[in-house]
């Protein structure tokens, strides 16, 4: 049997990083994961392979609708989707080699298989057994499948699939306007397909800024994507290669339809039951404020254990936890996470939106500045959108920022520090930012609390 300080099960953004920090802390670590190759979902079919297509249709899209405006006539511009998706496969490979390259230089013995408890000390991967006294549970989430629609891989499909088609299908179904919604919407529609987004609720993203959601939703639909809110689908039949659809008062058929309703807890074939560890009616295990399970020693981070399904939050959990074993003080500040939805242009946000923060009984001032005043943006050629702040009326400190726009993705991290060092909305003001740079309309944003706009 092989004896480690510290068995993390999964190697995704939460599991490899909390791998990392705990052999740097000069613990003996294994880490565990069925995909052979490293990375989790985000590394091989989540945020990385999604953001390589993105970046690829986007190109693909300028070139026939963009270019032209600077002045740049492409004659003619054909789209080769095989070289597309191998680079993707590439950019993945590369990645998911490098995360090896990391365990291995850290010492980090990476075991290939399905792990489950035996005992709280004890997992079993095939026929090997393997001990440690701490035990970090990171095995992700998986796509919520839907009774009406159910995934059969070809047709109707989760994510994963979508990444993967090998023609552009010419009529796309995407159920759910959430973050996978948008961004798959996004991809399949620049390279020319009809896509179609049918979500349940009166908006999209119901977990930003209602404002962001509804700009994001425009554009959307001027790029030429159809929309259909508070629509649910009620019947998908599988007839002649297509999906006829039932949603609203529509029957529709797709050549192929994308579930996007959400991800769960994966926890499938762990053993939870060996260890005493419930899980919650989501289907997530329930941690305390140190990620600590109910069982002695064993610790769940990342997507397993809800909160916001996001890499960069699970791997902040997973540095926590390590330093929590080496016996330091690991912390997550979930007041400053940011979020991004890699749409043209991006949607970003971090802390509180302003409904939120009246619903805890604050008072807010709220300050907005668009693109279209912004230098850089008008002479990049992309001035939609806008940033706006949230901050608390008598202590100006800086509660909450949502962005539409090109690049949010980058300018949030900016407001994401201000969240972390609790500036108020002055101090963000009074930072000289570069110009000609889409940063200033952050400043403008800011500025704008105190009514001291200069630009507009
Ligand atoms: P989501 O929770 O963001 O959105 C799902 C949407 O589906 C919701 O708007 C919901 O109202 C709608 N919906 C649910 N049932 C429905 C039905 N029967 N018919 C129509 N609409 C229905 O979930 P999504 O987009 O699947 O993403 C899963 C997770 O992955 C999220 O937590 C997200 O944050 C994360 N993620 C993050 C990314 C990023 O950071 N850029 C990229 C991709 C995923």
């Amino acid at each position: 049997m092989s004896s480690f300080d510290v068995i993390v099960i999964g190697a995704g953004p939460g599991g490899y990083v909390c791998a990392i920090r705990a052999a740097q802390l000069g613990l003996k670590v294994c880490c565990i994961d069925s995909r052979a190759a490293l990375g989790g979902t985000c590394l091989n079919v989540g945020c990385i392979p999604s953001k390589a297509l993105l970046e690829s249709s986007h190109l693909y899209h300028l070139a026939q609708h963009g270019f032209a405006a600077h002045g740049i006539d492409c004659v003619e511009v054909n789209l080769n989707l095989a070289h597309m998706l191998r680079r993707k496969e590439r950019v993945v490979q590369k990645l998911t080699k490098g995360i090896a390259y990391l365990m291995q230089k850290n010492n980090i013995t990476s075991v290939h298989g399905h792990a489950s408890f035996i005992a709280p000390d004890k997992i079993q991967v095939a026929d090997r057994e393997l001990t440690a006294a701490h035990i970090v549970i990171a095995t992700g989430s998986a796509p919520v499948a839907i009774d009406c629609a159910p995934f059969d891989d070809i047709h109707i499909v989760a994510s994963t699939a979508a990444l993967e088609f090998t023609t552009v299908p010419p009529s796309l179904a995407v159920i759910g306007g959430g973050v996978i919604g948008l961004e798959m919407a996004s991809i399949w529609s620049r390279l020319g397909s009809a896509v179609t987004i049918i979500e349940a609720q009166p908006r999209l993203l119901s977990d930003m800024d209602a404002d962001c959601a509804k700009t994001i939703g425009n554009i959307m639909r001027k790029q030429g994507t159809t929309i259909h809110l508070d629509t649910m689908l009620t019947a998908a039949t599988v007839r002649k290669n297509q999906v006829e659809l039932t949603y609203g008062k529509h029957s529709q058929a797709f050549d192929k339809v994308l579930v996007a309703v959400g991800r769960q807890a994966y926890t499938e074939g762990l053993g939870l039951d060996k260890i005493d560890v419930p899980c919650n009616s989501r289907g997530e295990i329930e941690v305390d404020t140190c990620w600590r399970t109910a069982a002695d020693g064993v610790y769940a981070i990342g997507d397993v254990i809800g909160g916001a399904m996001l890499a960069h939050k699970a791997e902040e959990e997973g540095v926590a936890v390590a330093e929590n074993i080496a016996g330091h003080a690991g912390h997550v500040n979930y007041d400053a996470v940011p979020a991004v939805v890699y749409t043209f242009p991006e949607v970003a946000a971090v802390g509180m939106t302003a409904a939120q923060a009246q619903a805890q009984g604050l008072q807010v001032k709220e300050s907005k500045f668009p693109f279209s005043a912004n230098g850089r943006a008008l002479a990049a050629g992309s001035s939609e959108g806008f940033v706006k702040i949230i901050a608390e009326a008598t202590s100006d400190e800086l509660l909450g920022a949502h962005i539409v726009g090109a690049q949010a993705s980058e300018l949030i991290a900016e407001l994401a520090l201000a969240r972390e060092y609790r500036a108020s909305a002055e101090d963000v003001a009074r930072t000289v930012h570069a110009h000609p740079t889409l940063a200033e309309a952050t400043k403008e944003a800011a500025l704008g609390i105190a009514g001291r706009v200069v630009h507009r």
